[in-house]
């Protein structure tokens, strides 16, 4: 299978790359000429084409001769929320001009969208499913809005993921404030867990026509205390020196019965990602 993975240089797009790589396949990663293509360099079999999303020309040679597009670039928070201009042109413009290269040809077209879409429902009852409402609270969701709804017009074939905040076990510098409140619900998502999703979606052709959310399952179903308090033991940080915001974010729990039974992907229970977080943090400081 040839799979064009647009900001495959992306904390997310260079993990999903490498899985296609591991299967023998050369995919072929799309990105800003400026950005750090360091992690393929001992990775020949990826196939890199430079080049700004907003260009037509530049995707028209992205998309040339692929059956499968997993459509990653875009600006998230906080970049996306600067310029909305900017955003939409590369979120939404990106996203048409894609859809455009690959008009009338049978490509399976897999969207990164979010569920920022579905706006504040920290005052309903969770988790929350495919089917509710979106309502934008932020650029970046108007942006996420509107690109599922180019997609589905598109005539192409087409899956829609709607993923949860990402975690990755790196040491981090935690954000000043959270954007989430203490006492709300949170679900985050292993980063290798939804490249997983987004390998194993575009080898399942049931996925085809069905809007996905990702998150990481039961285990990943905390307080936003919770989850902080345990990312800050694993880095030795107080967990009381942690700020949350006074206000609900688009945070919640999630129902992924149905991604999970098709694309298999919630592989890291919460506590081994931790564990993870805490091998990594004993490797950077040496403890
Ligand atoms: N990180 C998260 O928590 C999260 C959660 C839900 C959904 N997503 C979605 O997953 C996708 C990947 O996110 P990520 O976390 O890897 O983010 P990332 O910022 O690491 O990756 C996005 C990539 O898009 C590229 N890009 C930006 N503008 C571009 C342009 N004009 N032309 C070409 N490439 C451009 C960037 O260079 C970057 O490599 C995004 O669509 C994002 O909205 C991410």
């Amino acid at each position: 299978m040839k799979v064009l993975i647009t900001g495959g240089a992306g904390i997310l797009g260079r993990k999903v790359a490498q899985l296609f790589l591991e299967n023998g396949d050369q995919p072929r990663v799309f990105d800003l000429p400026q950005v750090d293509y360091s992690f393929f360099d001992d990775k020949p079999g990826v196939e890199i084409v430079k080049g700004d999303i907003r260009n037509q020309e530049a995707v028209n040679k992205a998309v040339a001769g692929v059956d499968a597009i997993l459509h990653l670039a875009a600006l998230i928070p906080p970049a996306s929320e600067r310029d909305r201009d900017f955003t939409m042109a590369i979120n939404v413009g990106g996203t048409k001009n894609l859809l455009q290269a690959a008009a009338g040809r049978d490509v399976h077209f897999v969207l990164t969208s979010s569920v920022a879409t579905y706006g504040d429902t920290s005052q309903e009852e969770p988790p929350v499913k495919v089917t509710h409402p979106q309502s934008a609270i932020d650029i970046y969701a108007e942006s996420k809005i509107e690109s599922e709804r180019v997609t589905r017009e598109s005539g192409l074939p087409w899956t829609i993921f709607r993923i949860a905040p990402i975690s990755v076990p790196e040491i981090m510098e935690p954000p000043e404030v959270w954007p989430f409140m203490a006492d709300q619900r949170v679900e985050f998502v292993n980063r290798d867990d939804v490249a997983i999703a987004l390998f194993a979606c575009a080898q399942t052709p049931a996925s085809k026509g069905k809007v996905l959310n990702i998150a990481g399952g039961k285990t990943w179903q905390l307080k936003g205390k919770e989850y902080v308090a345990s990312l800050y033991e694993a880095m030795e940080l107080d967990p009381d020196s942690a700020r949350f915001s006074e206000t609900p974010g688009w945070f919640d729990w999630y129902d992924t019965a149905e991604s999970q039974a098709l694309l298999n992907y919630q592989r890291t229970p919460f506590p081994e990602f931790v564990a993870q977080l805490r091998r990594a943090a004993e490797e950077a400081f040496g403890w």
